[in-house]
């Protein structure tokens, strides 16, 4: 029998990870986003601590954990921030959750008990794993210490000395590449124990998953990250008083950890100011599909997509005589709109929800007048019914149901009655399930009918036309 060593593992290891490894797209550096705050001057290659530090990287960690007292108008004060007092900056910033949920962030961070005296976490959900998505990555690759930072802000803020990012296993370049921006800091004193002299612990370790869309929900992150299988819990309990391994813990977006060193740096009123009341900042939109120039785009919160669209390019072979027909504004759990509704909106959690859609992760999904809708949700509806976990009937049921009925639209065997169908089983899934998954196979489902019944209709059409010409080709006698 060959005797197990660390090489033989490590062998194994990368055996397996090869088959998840993927290079990731360089998106970013095109030069058309508008004020940019985690994405400015990036080129690629100056991801290291030095060029960090050079744009002003981790003056707000050493802003937060300032020792000593200064004297101020006489008075002397004390210098450095208390937790509290980045929290109420993160508050006044308005900056919201880049996850999907658009939580607001500061109001997250006091839901953590900061007195529990046992160990409390601090997560970055880095899975990313919405068809559409591709902003962490980028982030990760090539602006890791915005994410490391903003990390060690977050853990002073609520009293946490053990941090995790969580990285989509897909993309294990990405991986490698944090874990070298991990050392850079660790050597420099900006994470371990007594953080620039200050007496602040905080250990920060990544680790990564094995590619499963589920793990990217909070909970099933979490037990991922126990080494279990990757399936949501029950909630509540909420991970605030109930995490990783039973503790109190806080999970947030890459993007969302990526914001707080600017936040710091300028203040949480400046950072509203670039964005608009109650969406503050700047966000990240992966725009992808039907336009000249997919990539992702860092503009203000606010910005009318009209005028995303245009940095994206515009729509694919416009002088061809495409036309826009309808966008995804929030990655693929986001009910899509219709051209004309999008137009008038401008890109912001408010904004987006009030024409009944939502911002969701930023993937913004262009698709130009040739596209089908019933095939786009045929896509999407399959998607979902291989994502789901299992766990609960009306997603494990309900998710495979929507596939098969569209499906067979789709292949010309839809029936008259198919258009409800899909409408009550999607009733049956939404609010159903133990998490958003379930929600997430049901939106679109009702909002591709709902807008673009007139298509669903149409490829149904001519089969009932020809079930009525069968059966009156059919004697009356044999019809009993
Ligand atoms: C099925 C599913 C997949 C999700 N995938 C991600 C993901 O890849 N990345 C992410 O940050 N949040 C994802 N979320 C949202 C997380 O559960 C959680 O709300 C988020 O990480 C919180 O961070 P935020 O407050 O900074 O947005 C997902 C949620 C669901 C239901
Ligand atoms: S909703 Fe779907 S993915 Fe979420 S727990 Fe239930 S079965 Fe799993």
């Amino acid at each position: 029998m060959t005797p197990v060593s660390k090489s033989n593992i490590n062998a194994a290891a990368q055996r397996v990870l090869s088959q998840f490894s993927a290079s990731g797209v360089q998106t970013s550096f095109h030069g058309r986003h508008i004020n940019p705050q985690i994405l400015a001057d990036l080129n690629g290659n100056n991801w290291r601590l030095k060029d960090y530090e050079a744009r002003g990287g981790y003056q707000a960690l050493r802003k937060i954990l300032a020792q000593g007292d200064s004297q101020s108008a006489g008075d002397t004060v004390a210098v450095g921030m208390t937790p509290d007092q980045v929290i109420a900056e993160v508050k006044a910033s308005s900056l919201r959750g880049r996850g999907g949920a658009g939580f607001p962030t500061g109001l997250k961070w006091s839901f953590m008990p900061r007195q529990f005296p046992g160990q409390k976490y601090l997560v970055c959900n880095s899975d990313e794993g919405e068809p559409g998505t591709c902003k962490d990555r980028d982030i990760m690759q090539f602006n890791p210490h915005s994410v490391i930072e903003g990390m060690a802000i977050a853990a002073y803020a609520m009293g946490i000395s053990v941090g995790y990012n969580y990285i989509h296993g897909e993309i294990f370049a990405t991986y490698q590449r944090f874990e070298e921006a991990l050392e850079e800091a660790r050597a420099a004193g900006l994470l371990g124990n007594n953080i620039l002299g200050s007496g602040f612990n905080f250990q920060l370790h990544a680790s990564h998953g094995f590619g499963a869309y589920i793990c990217g929900e909070e909970t099933a992150l979490l037990e991922s990250l126990e080494g279990k299988k990757g399936q949501p819990r029950f909630k509540p309990p909420f991970p605030a008083s109930f995490g990783l391994y039973g503790k109190p813990t806080t999970i947030n977006n890459t993007e969302t950890f990526a914001a707080v060193p600017w936040i710091i740096r300028n203040g949480g009123q400046a950072y509203l100011e670039c964005g608009k009341p109650n969406n503050g900042g700047t966000k990240i939109y992966s725009v992808s599909g039907d336009v000249e120039l997919p990539g992702n785009y860092e503009v203000p919160m606010g910005t009318p997509f009209s005028k995303l669209l245009e940095l994206a390019g515009g729509v694919k072979n416009a002088k061809g005589g495409r036309t826009l027909k309808a966008v995804i504004p929030g990655g693929s759990s986001s009910p899509v709109l219709p051209a004309s509704i999008m137009m008038d909106c401008t890109m912001d959690y408010d904004s987006i929800a009030k024409a009944g859609s939502m911002l969701g992760s930023g993937a913004v999904i262009v698709l130009d007048d040739s596209r089908c809708m019933v095939e786009s949700l045929k896509r999407l509806s399959y998607f979902y019914m291989h994502e789901s976990c299992g766990q609960c009937t009306p997603c494990r049921e309900g998710t495979g149901w929507l596939w098969r009925v569209v499906d067979r639209i789709h292949n010309g065997m839809g029936r008259q009655s198919d258009l409800d169908l899909l409408n009550s089983v999607a009733d049956n899934i939404q609010g159903r399930t133990i998490c958003a998954l379930g929600d997430a196979a049901a939106m679109p489902v009702r909002a591709m009918i709902k807008h673009f019944r007139h298509e669903f209709e149409a490829m149904i059409k001519p089969q009932i036309h020809q079930a009525a010409a069968l059966q009156a080709a059919v004697p009356a006698a044999t019809q009993a």
